[in-house]
C-alpha cells in the first residue's frame, strides 16, 4: 500500500496525472515477466495473451535476450554511425542471410522503418524506374495501420489517427485490402507513377484480417508487372508469429523491401529493419537517411540472440501447431455461443469477432474479465479482440488458456 491506495492504483494515479491520454490501457499494472508469464505488482499471475502487440514473440525475459543486452550493455551502447562499430557488420551480416536479402537499414521503431520504406521506394522510383519528380504515388490499403508518423496516418482512414493532425503527406492511393482487381487497376491506369504497393500481409490492427488464399502471390505478380516494388509491412507478422517465418511464406512471395520490428529484438529493445536487394538500397546514400540509434551495438547484439533464439527453439513450427488448436478450441465455441461469431487468424496471431454492435462496449468488458480469471488480452478495433501469446507457450499451457476464454465466455453469456 502506499498511503490509501494499493501499488497497482498508485501507478494508474501517477499515469493518469503525469502521461498524456494517448492510450486507454486495461486496468492492470505490470511489474514483472517471465516466457509466457506476467505478474501485476499484488503478485497475480496472468497469461500474456497479447505479447506487447506480437512484440514478445520470444517470451518475456528469455535468458538469452537478457544475457545478449546485458553483456553489450556492460562494453558499449552507442556509438551513432558517426563511427563504425564491431557489432553492426556482424548483425547486417547475420539477419540477411536469415531472410535471404542482399542489405538490411537498420533502425528502431516499426514507424521508422515503414517511413524508411517509403523513402527508399520513392527514391528508387525517381533514380531507377524514372518517374517524374514529385510524382511518385504508393499504392496502401484500407484499414491499414503502419504507425504513428504524420506520414503513415496521412494515408490512414482511421478518423481517430488522422482527425485534427493535417495537412497531410500527399502520394499515397488507398484501395480495399484483399481487392486484387482495384490493384490491378490502379496499377494499370496509373503505372508509370506508382513506386510501391505497401500491404500487411495479414492487417493486424485493422482486427487481424487474413486475405483470400492467393492475393499475396497475384499482388506481387501484378506489381512485377508494372515495375512497381511488392513493400510488405512485416512489423507484426514477421519473426515468426504467422507460424512461418514471414507471413508472406505461405505464398512464396519474396517482397522488394522486407520492413521488421516488434520481435525483432523479443521486446527487450526497439530493433526495426528495411531489407532490400543491392540495386534498390543503393539509392540512399550517405547522409540521405538515419537515426541516432539505428544500428547500433546493443540492438545489433540483441537482434543476433532474439532470432537465435526463433530458429534454436523452433517458434514458426510451435506457432503454427498451436494456431490450429487455437482456433479448433474457439470454433467448439463459436458453434454454441451467440457471443462470439467466428475466429481467423494463422499461426498465433488470432482474433475472436464479438457479436455485437460495432461501438458496443462487449468486448472491452470480455477483457475485463478475462483479467480476473488470469489472462490478459485487449480489444482492438470494434469488437475484436486479438489473441496473440507468446511463441514459447505449450501445449499445455495454451488448452489452459483456452478454458480459461471458455470459462470467461460461459460466465459472460450467463450474467
Ligand atoms: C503492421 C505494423 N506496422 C508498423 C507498426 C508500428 O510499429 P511501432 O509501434 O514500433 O512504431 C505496427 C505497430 O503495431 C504494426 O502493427
Amino acid at each position: 500500500m502506499i498511503g490509501e491506495l494499493t501499488r497497482s492504483e498508485e501507478a494508474i494515479r501517477l499515469e493518469n496525472k503525469y502521461g498524456a491520454h494517448n492510450y486507454h490501457p486495461l486496468p492492470v499494472v505490470l511489474s514483472k515477466g517471465e516466457g509466457v508469464y506476467v505478474w501485476d505488482a499484488e503478485g497475480k499471475k496472468y497469461f500474456d495473451f497479447l505479447s506487447a502487440y506480437s512484440a514478445v514473440n520470444q517470451g518475456h525475459c528469455h535468458p538469452k535476450i537478457v544475457n545478449a543486452l546485458k553483456t553489450q550493455a556492460e562494453t558499449l551502447t552507442l556509438t551513432s554511425r558517426a563511427f563504425y562499430n564491431d557489432a553492426l557488420g556482424e548483425y547486417e551480416k547475420f539477419i540477411t542471410s536469415f531472410f535471404g536479402f542482399d542489405k538490411v537499414l537498420p533502425m528502431n521503431t516499426g514507424a521508422e522503418a515503414v517511413e524508411t520504406a517509403i523513402k527508399l521506394s520513392r527514391k528508387w522510383a525517381y533514380e531507377k524506374k524514372g518517374v517524374h519528380e514529385n510524382e511518385a504515388k504508393i499504392i496502401v490499403c484500407e484499414n491499414n495501420f503502419h504507425g504513428r508518423t504524420t506520414t503513415i496516418i496521412s494515408f490512414s482512414n482511421d478518423p481517430d489517427a488522422r482527425e485534427n493532425f493535417g495537412p497531410y503527406t500527399r502520394g499515397f492511393i488507398r484501395i480495399p485490402y484483399n481487392d486484387i482487381e482495384s490493384l490491378k487497376e490502379v496499377l494499370d491506369e496509373e503505372k508509370e507513377h506508382i513506386a510501391a504497393f505497401l500491404v500487411e500481409p495479414i492487417q493486424g490492427e485493422a482486427g487481424v484480417f487474413v486475405p483470400g488464399d492467393g492475393f499475396l502471390s497475384e499482388a506481387y505478380k501484378a506489381c512485377k508487372k508494372a515495375n512497381v516494388l511488392f513493400v510488405a509491412d512485416e512489423v507484426q507478422t514477421g519473426v515468426a508469429r504467422t507460424g512461418k517465418l514471414l507471413a508472406c511464406d505461405y505464398e512464396n512471395v519474396k517482397p522488394d523491401i522486407l520492413i521488421l520490428g516488434k520481435a525483432l529484438s523479443g521486446g527487450a529493445y526497439p530493433v526495426s529493419a528495411v531489407l532490400a536487394s543491392n540495386s534498390i538500397m543503393e539509392v540512399i546514400r550517405p547522409g540521405q537517411h538515419g537515426s541516432t540509434f539505428g544500428g547500433n551495438p546493443l540492438a545489433a547484439r540483441v537482434a543476433i540472440a532474439a532470432l537465435e533464439v526463433v530458429k534454436e527453439e523452433g517458434l514458426a513450427d510451435n506457432a503454427m501447431k498451436l494456431g490450429k488448436i487455437f482456433r479448433e478450441r474457439m470454433n467448439k465455441i463459436v458453434a454454441k455461443s451467440d457471443l462470439v461469431a467466428k475466429v481467423r487468424g494463422k499461426g498465433l496471431l488470432n482474433a475472436i469477432v464479438i457479436n455485437d454492435a460495432h461501438n458496443s462496449t462487449t468486448a472491452w468488458d470480455i477483457c475485463m474479465k478475462l483479467k480476473e480469471n488470469g489472462l490478459l488480452a485487449k480489444p482492438t478495433h470494434g469488437n475484436i479482440i486479438r489473441f496473440a501469446p507468446p511463441l514459447v507457450m505449450n501445449e499445455k499451457q495454451l488448452n489452459e488458456c483456452c478454458d480459461i476464454i471458455q470459462n470467461t465466455i460461459e460466465e459472460f453469456e450467463k450474467a
